[in-house]
């Protein structure tokens, strides 16, 4: 799979020939400028909440993409009113077979309501997996001992998870969140973009490799095959 990072929670995975774009907050992030939005073009847009730092820019790369939209019954059907009726809703615990893979929509702690203040639904994550490997996309979390379950049933090859403290988990809880979830490999997200969440990213490094784990914290802009 290669992923390549816009920076705050967005990233675009390529698998299976398909693009997958997650929780595009890009042209309202002064940190990733160098970014050009309407050269995306992906196949999916899948977002964990509706929150504006994870929503900003779905309507823009919707309109040049059609892209189908993969989100929770309330965040696709509030895009849905506005005109982008290429879309997919899911709830917690459902699991759909896509063309990139399967897709499974699991718990976050959070909170979620739309841009204008309407009602998000419930925050959620997503975990993906096909022949080429698995991977958690964790969205805005705390820590949950709901991410055991994650174990349980899928081999988890790498997440992304939040590492910013103060909105979601921080570099600590993070790092137990890859033990409950079994996986050694994590990509951290949701970190530096305002002041609150702003991190010494030493420290985030070492604290995963005390813990015999790696944490990537990918440029913006940057592009991994993982
Ligand atoms: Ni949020
Ligand atoms: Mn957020």
């Amino acid at each position: 799979m290669q992923v390549t990072y816009y920076g705050h929670s967005s990233f675009l995975v390529q698998t299976q020939g398909k693009k997958l774009l997650f929780d595009p907050f890009i042209s309202p992030n002064e940190l990733a400028g160098s970014i050009d939005i309407d050269a995306i073009h992906p196949d999916f847009i899948l977002l964990s909440h509706g929150h504006q730092d994870h929503v900003a820019d779905v309507e823009r790369i919707y309109k040049a993409s059609e892209a189908l939209i993969i989100s929770s019954f309330e965040v696709v059907s509030w895009f849905g009113e506005k005109g982008l009726e290429n879309y997919h809703p899911m709830n917690h615990g459902g699991e759909w077979q896509f063309d990139f893979g399967k897709l499974k929509m699991v718990n976050a702690i959070h909170s979620s309501s739309m841009p204008d203040g309407s009602y998000g639904g419930n925050p959620g994550g997503f975990v993906i997996s096909n022949d080429e490997g698995t991977f958690y996309y964790a969205g805005d979390t705390a820590l949950s001992i709901d991410m055991k379950l994650i174990a349980d049933e899928f081999d988890i090859d790498f997440a992304f998870l939040p590492i910013g403290s103060n909105f979601t988990m921080g570099i600590a809880d993070a790092s137990r969140a890859a033990e409950f979830v079994n996986t050694k490999k994590v990509i951290g997200m949701h970190y530096d973009t305002f002041p609150y969440i702003k991190i010494d990213h030493t420290t985030a490094v070492e604290t995963f490799k005390k813990k015999g784990q790696e944490l990537m914290l990918m440029g913006i802009g940057e592009t991994i095959n993982i």
